[in-house]
This record gives C-alpha cells, structure tokens and sequence, in this order.
C-alpha cells in the first residue's frame, strides 16, 4: 500500500475540452475504415453491381454465362443463390437481387472477381433482358399520379378554420425544398469473412450494426448468432448509414458464404450517389393565419416527402417532420397532414435531423414571408411568437425550459451586437443599388429521443483489466462526432481514472447486442448512460474492496485521479487505482460488467400524434449576416454568431465541432446543393444528374462565414441526462435556416419597402437572381 495524496481538486475529465479520441489518426491518414481492412485482406474477391439502365424496368432473362467467361470473374450471385430471405432491408419491400428494377443503377445482380476491374467487366458482359416500364421520376409527377406509399399521418390542434377566419392576415403558400445527397466522404462499404464453422464477420461501415446483422441473417438463413456485425469507425453517415447498409453488407456475406472467400462491396462515388438514398426533398402547401399584433393564430398545412422507391425510414422521418413543423414558436391552431410518394427514384432516407428540418422549414417560410405583410421586423415576429414557459406543442409535450430558447436568442442578439449591425446595414444597403446585406436570426427546438420509444435503450461492457486499464464496449458507432470521446470521457470520470485508462473498443454484435441505430442525436444519452451504469456497478464492488485495504466504509473511498483515499481529510493511506484493481482480482472480485439504459417517462401514440415523444429539447439559436449580389444572385455569409443549448457539455471541443458542422451541412442544404434527376422522356429518364462533386456543390471553406461565434449556452443543465448534458449532433444543423432567411432579408431589400420574397430551396444563385427580379417588381403580395 502506498501514501497516497488526496488531490486538491481532481481534474474534471468530463467538461474537458479534449481533442476527438481519434483526431491523431484523421489527420495523420493513419485512421483505418472498412474498405481500409478489405483490401488489406488475402484471397479478397471484389464485387460489382449490375445496375438497371432503366428507371424503371422488368428482368426478363438474366444471363451470367458470358461473365463467367471473362478473366478473373469467380461467381455472379443472382436470386437463386440467396438460401434465406431475398430482402436487402429490415422492411419488406425491397428485394435483394430483384426481379423489376425500381430505378435508374437498381442493382439486380453483383459480379464477383479476383479484382475490382475484373468485376466490373464481368457486370458489363452479364446478359440481360429488360423490359423497360413507364416510369415516375420524382415528387410532383408521383404527386400527379396519385403515387403514395406509407400512412398519411394528422396532427391536428384546435379550431384551424375558426382560426383562420379571424386571423388578421392569412399567408398561404407553397414551399418546394430539394433533398440532399449525404456526401459522407467513406462511401458505403462492407467485408465479409467466414470462418471455418460457417460463422460469418462482417465489416459494415454501419450506423445500425444490429440491423445489418439481422438482415445479413434473413438472407442467409441462419440464426443472428452466426452473424457478427463490426463496425470500427465510419467516414460520416449523417444518417445515409442507418438503414442502407444493410443490403451491400448482405451481398458480401452470400458472397463469402458461397466462395470461402472474404468478400468486399464498396460503392465508388458515383455508385453511391447513384444508388444509395438521399434527404427527402418536400413539398408543403400551407395557410396560416396572424392577429394584427403578428400572434400566431392558426398552421394549416400538408407536407409530401419524396419517398422514392421503397418505404426506408420514410415514414418516421415524416413523423419528425410533423413534430418540428411548429419549430421554437407557439402555434395554438394547427392542422398538418403529411404524404409520402413513390416513384422511380432512390430510397430517400434518414439525414441529419430526420424531418425536422423539412418541417421547420415550413413555418420560418410562413414567418419570413409574413413579416413584411405584417409590416413588422421579421426579428419581431419571430421572438414574440417564441414558446413559453408552460405552453405545449401541437402534439400536447410539455415544452419544458422554453425560456432557453429565449435565452439563446437575446444572447446572441447581444454577442452578435445584432440591432448596432442592422442599423449600419440599413445604411450600407441604402448607398448600395446593386448589393444588399441582411441580418436574420432564426430559432431551434429539436426534440431528443426516437420516436419509436424501443429503440430508447442501449447497452455497454465495461471491462477493467488487472492492470487498472478499461476497456469499454458499447452499442453506438464512432462517424466522426465524437461518440467515442464523450464515452470514454463519461467512464473515466464515473471510475474515477484519467483519461488515457479507458479505451473504447470497436462496435461490435457479439459484445453488446440488440442495439439501437447511433442516430436521433441519442448515442450519447444513451450509450453514456449505458457505460455509466456499467462503470458505477465494477465501482461498488471496488469500493467495497478498498474500504477494507484502508479500513474505511466503503461509502468513505474516494476514487478520483487514478487514486484511492479516504473522500474526508487529506492524506493519510491511499493506495493507486491500479493497487485496488489487483487488489479486488486476488480477492475474486468480478471486474467488469454489463450496463444498461432505457429513458424513462416517454410515451407516444402515434394513431392520434399525441403524447411524450422526447426527453427533451435543445434549443439554439443563430444570427448569420449575408451580402447578396443583384446582378448575379450569389451571396456570401459574412458573419454567423450561435448560441447553442448543449445542457452541461460533455466534451466542449467536440460540441463545437458539432455546432459547426451542422450548421455548414444545413447551410449546403439550403444554398448551395442541387439534387437533380433527368425528368426528361430521353434515355438517361430517372438518372441522378448531379452524381459527383463535379455537378454537386458542397459546402467548402470559401462558401463559410468569414466570422463564425459559436458558443455554448450556459448554466444549462439538463437533469437525469448523462453528465447533465444534451445531444448535438443534428440540432445546429437547423441554426442554418438563418441564411435562408438573411438572403430572403437582403432580397427584399432590391424591393419597395414591405416586399414579401418568395424564395426557392436551395437558395442557389440562379433562385435567389430570380427572387430579386420579382422583387423588384414588390414582390408577392
Ligand atoms: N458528425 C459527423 N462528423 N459525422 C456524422 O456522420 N452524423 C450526424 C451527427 N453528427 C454525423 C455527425 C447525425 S445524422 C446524427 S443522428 C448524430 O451525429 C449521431 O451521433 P450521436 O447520436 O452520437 O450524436
Ligand atoms: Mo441521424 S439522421 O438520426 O442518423
């Protein structure tokens, strides 16, 4: 036993600013992804889809025989090779190897061969018979069609039609917003290997390992137990990883299953923006009524997502959609129905924010084109129509700590010296004819939890080896947002041992099972707690044990700092951290443990859309200055001030790198990334046009605010939540909605005074030049 000192003040090591547990290797290229393992592997076949040249079109004949003849082609896996389920998803509607192709690049069969090139010849020479069908391409031809899939959810609240009846001014109009490609720079990719019992690995770059292995399973026909799903680390998902994986991962393992042969499905860049799912692009028609004082009286409105072709994640991202269309405002009368089409399009799926985005939309829409109707501020009118305290959402929650959302809006009306810059605005705008500048700011309220309320639960394996070191296992993936760190932050400060003790092991199916996808922003609260709860057990029965070695109560042990000793007075008998794990091991004292998590108080009906559906929200807000050029419709951001709502942080430099890069993401979304699919009657009908970064714009550095402030709202806490803190990952991506509106501002600026600007989405050049032409004519009126 060795004289140990109490120290004055451990060091916190949650709250620490720490860099990403993985930021050494990203910026060294030292990181290793899926594809990374795969082609590190001996004897790998590589395999390539054959892919539908049509938007729509049925298989008649399927030929391999001519790939069989190219050099180094191995085996073409069709339907008749799949000895379970032929599905490529945990629902039902879409086949693995189908036999109608559902959209231009639908793979209907994968070419295996002893290289990439080999492969992709061998997919070329595969006959096959097409019968081409008419096809829908996109929201408003499967609109005119009456194409619809999924239910036609209804949140309704209130007398709307009395509401609007006396509303003052009612706004109608229709909003038409794009999707958006994920761009996660790991495209999709898996690695499947069998070993010599049949018991197949596979490597998925996967948000849902858990699904990817049940679905693996089904189309293997066995049992989930002789599958295991690992996912290291992915190159971001932003949601394009939650529930389209699962289909390449399954190609993989029957490929390996029926060669011996470890197996590698990657999608090239244009494969995947080709094939795989995207954000749903909407559209939303909407009447909404204000009293003279500019209360918000009454939301009447219908929003179609763009499903493509198959359900996907459609149907809750809907949900979330109609949950957020009341952003952080308080609308007494609402009515929202929404609708899902169908048409000969990718799958569109989960993208940061899940629908609240497209809902949101919606009412800074209504807001924006509101004010100058109103003749007020647009500042004005969103701030009075903020919630407050006691006040519920449409769907009957309890909007609890809404004052937070007042706070993050005077705050950054403060930080952003917001009323000082608009008055000089105004006088920059009025010397200059052919450029205006506009501030806006826009609220956030985002509802925390899955709305499915099972999947609000997670497991962790927390291992303490007898070195003292840790070891932690749990449910969530690492895509780059800093899961990992906040986990392993959460079980060094719950053991009390530094940092560099605890390392976090890849995510895996056979260490913690029945998993939740790492999405809805809850990884942290979830796997957090999970990890706590199994830290907090090994930390009891370690107690126990060093109460005995320093004859002390073991509610009297202090752990903190890698150091045991007694929580009163300094000094005295302390042993090392490492001293009491061997300690407990020769005492037979079980060192590791399994720990679970489940949010409690959630409930949700979704037949009425009423009930609890969150565990909390977090609010934000942002105040984003832009310049817009009339004779071009460029624009630039200049200056972007945040205060955003994290409760108490778990780790500041990861949330901030969160803020701001959900806030560029959303700022893509909105001005600058142009989905487009050929709705021409040409050959390439139903092709997505803008399938590389060639024809795609990204956000880059040069299209981000020369000044960005982000700060962390404090004294936030958020009781009954892992360290007291709240998720981040898909709020800030909302903030942006503040350069649509500042660009909406600033155009209004080329009118008469009291110009309503219709603004299309994105608000790219070409729209924003023809927002200001109708401006200058006054605009809508
Ligand atoms: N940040 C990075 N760097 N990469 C990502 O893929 N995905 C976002 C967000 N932030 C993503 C990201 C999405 S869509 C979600 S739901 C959350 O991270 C998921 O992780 P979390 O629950 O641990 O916040
Ligand atoms: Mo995020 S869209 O919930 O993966």
């Amino acid at each position: 036993m060795t004289a140990v000192d109490t120290p004055a003040t451990a060091t916190p090591v949650l709250g620490r600013p720490v860099p990403h547990e993985s930021a050494v290797l990203h910026v060294t290229g030292a990181a290793l992804y899926t594809d990374d393992l795969a082609v590190r592997t001996p004897g790998l076949l590589h395999a390539h889809p054959v892919g539908s040249p049509h938007a729509h079109a049925l298989v008649e004949h399927l030929d391999p025989a001519p790939a069989l003849e190219v050099p180094g082609v191995v085996r073409v896996l069709t339907a008749d090779d799949v000895p379970g389920a032929n599905l490529a998803s945990a629902a039902p509607d879409e086949p693995l190897f189908p036999r109608e192709a559902m959209f231009h690049g639908h793979a209907v069969c994968w070419v295996l061969g002893e290289s990439a090139e080999a492969a992709r010849l061998g997919a070329e020479a595969v006959r096959v018979d097409w019968q081409a069908l008419p096809a829908v391409v996109g929201l408003r031809e499967a609109e005119a069609a009456h194409r619809y899939q999924g239910e036609a959810p209804h949140l309704e609240r209130g007398d709307v039609e009395a509401a609007l009846a006396e509303a003052a001014l009612v706004v109608d109009g229709e909003l038409d917003a794009a999707g958006q490609e994920h761009f996660y720079l790991e495209t999709h990719a898996s690695l499947a290997l069998v070993d010599e019992g049949g018991q197949v690995l596979v490597h998925s770059s996967t948000q849902h390992p858990t699904e990817t292995q049940q679905v693996v399973a089904h189309v293997l026909g066995v049992p989930s137990h002789a599958v295991t799903v690992q996912c290291l680390r992915m190159g971001g998902g932003f949601g394009g990883k939650e529930m389209q994986p699962h289909g390449f991962a399954a190609v993989a393992a029957l490929g390996a299953r029926l060669t011996g042969r470890p197996v590698r499905v990657r999608l090239s860049r244009a494969q995947d923006m080709a094939m795989t799912g995207k954000r749903h692009g909407v559209l939303a028609r909407y009447r909404a009524g204000f009293a003279s004082d500019g209360a918000l009286l009454a939301l009447d409105a219908t929003i179609t997502l763009d499903g493509g072709w198959s359900i996907d994640l459609s149907q809750p991202v809907l949900a979330r959609a109609l949950l957020h269309v009341d952003n952080a405002y308080f609308v007494p009368a609402v009515r929202v129905t929404g609708r899902i089409t169908a048409s000969h399009t990718t799958s569109q799926t989960a993208f940061r924010g899940f629908g609240g985005p497209q809902g949101m939309l919606v009412i800074e829409d209504v807001l924006g084109r509101a004010a100058p109707l109103l003749g007020m501020d647009p500042l004005d009118l969103r701030r009075r129509n903020l919630y407050a305290s006691g006040q519920r959402t449409p769907y009957g929650m309890e909007v609890r700590h809404a004052d937070r959302a007042a706070r993050c809006w005077d705050e950054v009306l403060a930080s952003g010296e917001v009323v000082a810059r608009r008055a000089e605005i105004a006088s920059w705008n009025a010397a200059h004819e052919h450029s205006k500048r506009a501030l806006a700011v826009t609220p956030v309220k985002f509802g925390i939890a899955f709305t499915f309320t099972a999947m609000n639960q997670a497991g962790a394996l927390v291992h303490v080896y007898r070195d003292g070191s840790v070891l932690v296992s749990h449910g969530g993936t690492e895509m780059g947002q800093g899961l990992h760190t906040k986990v392993q932050q959460v079980a060094a400060a719950t053991l009390g041992v530094p940092l560099d003790l605890v390392r976090i092991a890849p995510t895996r199916t056979d260490k913690v099972p029945n998993t939740s996808a790492t999405a809805a922003s809850s990884g942290s609260d979830l796997n957090g707690a999970a990890t706590r709860d199994a830290c907090l057990q090994v930390l009891g029965r370690l107690r126990e044990v060093a109460g005995q070695c320093l004859g002390l109560a073991p509610d009297e042990v202090l752990v903190a700092d890698g150091r045991v000793t007694a929580a009163q007075g300094s000094g005295g008998a302390g042993m090392t951290w490492a001293e009491l794990v061997d300690a407990a091991y020769l005492a037979r004292v079980q060192l590791w443990a399994a720990g679970f998590h489940r949010t409690e108080g959630l409930h949700w009906d979704p037949a009425t859309m009423t009930g609890t559906p969150f565990r909390y929200f977090a609010y934000g807000a942002a105040a984003t200055e832009v310049e817009v050029d009339g004779f071009t419709g460029a624009h630039r951001v200049r200056r972007v001030d945040i205060v955003h709502d994290v409760g108490d942080s778990l780790s500041p430099l990861v949330d901030l790198g969160q803020v701001e890069g959900g806030f560029a993401q959303g700022a893509g979304w909105l001005t600058l990334e142009e989905l487009r699919w050929d709705t021409s009657d040409g050959p390439g009908r139903g092709r997505v046009l803008s399938a590389g970064a060639s024809t795609y714009k990204l956000p880059s550095l040069g299209e981000l605010p020369e000044t960005l402030h982000v700060t962390l709202l404090d004294d936030a806490r958020e009781e009954r939540v892992v360290g007291g803190s709240k998720a981040v990952g898909e709020p800030p991506f909302m903030l942006a909605l503040s350069v649509r509106e500042a660009i909406r501002e600033a155009v209004a600026s080329f009118g008469p005074p009291g110009t309503s600007v219709d603004l299309g989405s994105p608000a790219t050049p070409e729209a924003v030049w023809w927002a200001i032409e109708r401006s200058r004519d006054g605009g809508v009126r």
